[in-house]
């Protein structure tokens, strides 16, 4: 038997747990929590975002980063989400430490081992849709195996939308783009 659900009780999970980094008009790091957001083309990630202290830096700067939350990072990546840079410095609370990005004017969080570096492609207030172009990516090299990003290493979260977890990215289940050519 199906069971139904009115749509704001939908839930669309896995989503992520993306760190959007940002500096204000005085150079002082901010960071919120996203879950809505995806890859949009090679090089490019969409958010989808209300007004917040991070888009008003946004819309000062031009950039932003955009980390990934981990295991390692689980409390500071909810802090982000649940406190406004518009009251206090998140990062200084955090304890985070932060280094600019060399090719865009947006902190990299060191806590976080895989950074990518965003130039506002666009920012559209009304609609909330904010689109970066990822000139650049930042990983640790302890998350790295043969120069590869390894998920097992990283240990990304996602955002559990039914049960407001975070839930820990489980291992290998198949191939892609290999495991259905038997099909064909
Ligand atoms: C799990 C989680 C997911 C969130 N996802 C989003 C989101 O996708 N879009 C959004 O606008 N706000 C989202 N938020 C809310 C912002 O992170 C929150 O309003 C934050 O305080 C904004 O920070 P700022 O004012 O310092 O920019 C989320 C919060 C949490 C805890």
């Amino acid at each position: 038997m199906s069971v139904e659900f009115e749509a704001k009780k939908s839930v669309i999970t896995p989503e992520g747990v993306f760190i959007i980094g940002t500096y204000d008009e005085n150079g002082v790091p901010n960071a919120m929590n996203a879950a809505w957001g995806a890859q949009s083309d090679y090089g490019e990630i969409t958010l989808f975002l209300g007004k917040h202290k991070t888009t008003d830096n946004i819309e000062k700067t031009g950039a932003f980063t955009v980390a990934f939350g981990t295991v390692d990072t689980v409390r500071i990546s909810d802090y982000f989400g649940v406190e406004t840079g518009n009251k206090v410095n998140k990062i200084e609370k955090a304890g985070c430490h932060v280094r600019r990005s060399a090719h865009v004017n947006a902190p990299i969080i060191e806590e976080y081992p895989l950074t990518l570096e965003c130039k506002c492609r666009k920012w559209d207030p009304e609609t909330g849709v904010l689109v970066g172009e990822i000139v650049s990516m930042q990983a640790d090299e302890s998350i790295l195996t043969d120069g590869k990003v390894d998920q097992a290493k990283l240990r990304p979260i996602i955002f559990d939308a039914a049960g407001l977890t975070y839930r820990e990215v489980g291992g290998v289940v198949g191939k892609a783009f290999g495991d259905g050519l038997a099909l064909k």
